[in-house]
């Protein structure tokens, strides 16, 4: 784990490799992802029995099987998720199907590979039951109380859809055992990109949950949620002191029931955030009254995160010039949408704000940082504009691992009855 991150609003490499080069090849806007760091975060968490990647933070199916190769375990919320698991690579026993909700395609997936589900609604025990009997599972609970970096993200309390409410413990195992289910794991998820103390009061919640299910609990996991800085004034969860509260929960909970228990963390955001840069170029640069605008060809349909939660992304500017001043502006920076929230740099609530930026002109590069987790997962192609591409850096070479789409791939499932 890094102690610091200190975010330069100048780059001109990711990895070792030219940004302009970069663009040169590929195009803009571009999700680039440099795999060291991945690997690196990985890394920062080995001290845990499993680690499970929360995917639905970045699914490309090369970073999926770079992460298996690595060791990490996955979790997946749909059908699709399921699909892109068993496509990099993935025997069925390492993923696990966490969701509030069976659709019919997810639930005949489970049942087909005997996929193994954590599950979010009392409802889904006599689903499950009706169909694979027999079999064990995870039961997600929400503790009662929850935090995230915004309201949107907070997944626990009664506010949230998210897991079982704690005092139907006893419900879900009466369904368990009418359907000849076993529940033999223990989940919680809090929220994302939440902080310490939220994050550790859930190891007492679980260890009361788990405590009510009894002997039959094997495996507890700690869910995701852990933050990463997006600007230099934020720190990293101290990871150690994180993991030896989890690690003295399940020692409580070996003791209480004579055998070893397994503990698993879920992470998305942590893996992948920092690895990933949405390089995109400035179209124009133009004013409207006293604010300088910097007109990208990348917008929230590219990045949502901004327009969604008001989340703030560190931003660089590469010139493409090399004899530029060194002075900086105050700037908004937007995007090619019809939309007027079409703003990288705005507060939640949709308030524009400027951010201070090296001068830049029509044809430099700008780069949206820490964007490598919920970026492309969540882009879009509103507008009818084509999805970025998506490369990996890996031993200082870019790989392409997602073309950039074409009119042929937005139109491919469209037609015109006679
Ligand atoms: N496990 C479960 C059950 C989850 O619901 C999530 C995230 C994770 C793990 C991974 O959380 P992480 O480690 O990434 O914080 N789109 C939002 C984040 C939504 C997270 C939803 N669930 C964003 O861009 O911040």
């Amino acid at each position: 784990m890094p102690t610091i991150t200190q975010f330069s609003t100048r780059r001109s490499e990711i990895a070792g490799v030219s940004i302009v080069e970069l663009a040169d090849k590929f195009g803009t806007p571009s999700y680039v992802y440099d795999l060291n760091t991945i690997l690196e975060r990985v890394n920062d968490l080995r001290a845990f029995d499993t680690i499970r990647y929360a995917q639905k933070a970045c699914s490309n199916i090369a970073i999926l099987d770079r992460l298996r190769r690595a060791g990490v375990l996955v979790d997946a919320v749909s059908a699709g998720e399921i699909g892109r698991a068993l496509r990099a690579g993935y025997q069925p026993s390492q993923i696990v199907y966490t969701a509030d909700v069976f659709d019919r395609d997810a639930l005949d997936l489970v049942v087909k590979h005997d996929i193994s589900v954590n599950v979010g609604s009392p409802e889904m025990i006599d689903q499950l039951g009706r169909v694979a009997p027999g079999r064990n599972i995870t039961l997600r609970i929400n503790p009662g109380f929850g935090h995230g970096h915004s309201q949107k993200t907070n997944t626990g309390g009664p506010q949230s859809k998210h897991g079982i409410w704690h005092e139907q413990i006893d419900d879900c195992l009466l369904r368990a055992d009418r359907n000849s289910l076993v529940v033999t794991g223990m989940h919680m998820h809090i929220g994302s990109g939440t902080d310490l103390e939220h994050l550790s009061q859930v190891c007492g919640a679980m260890e009361q949950a788990c405590l009510k299910v009894g002997r039959t609990v094997t495996t507890i996991s700690s869910g995701g949620g852990l933050p990463v800085p997006y600007r230099s004034t934020q720190t990293y969860v101290d990871l150690e002191q994180y993991y030896a509260l989890w690690d003295a929960t399940r020692q409580r909970l070996q003791d209480a029931f004579g055998h070893d228990i397994h503990l698993e963390i879920e992470p998305g955001r942590y893996l992948v955030a920092e690895s990933g840069f949405l390089v995109a170029e400035i179209c124009a640069v133009k004013t409207m009254g006293e604010n300088l605008f910097y007109m990208l060809d990348a917008g929230f349909c590219d990045l949502a995160r901004p327009i969604l939660y008001g989340a703030y992304h560190p931003i660089s500017i590469c010139h493409r010039d090399n004899n530029v001043s060194d002075r900086e502006v105050e700037a908004v920076v937007a995007g090619p949408l019809c939309e007027s929230g079409d703003i990288f740099t705005q507060e939640e609530g949709g308030f524009v704000s400027r951010r201070s930026l090296p001068m830049a002109q029509r044809g430099d590069l700008l780069i949206l940082e820490v964007a490598g987790a919920y970026g492309f997962a969540m882009s879009s192609n509103y507008n009818s504009r084509f999805r970025a591409p998506e490369i990996l850096i890996e031993n200082g070479t870019p790989k392409i691992i997602r073309e950039r789409e074409t009119l042929d791939d937005l139109l491919s499932r469209e037609s015109i009855p006679q």
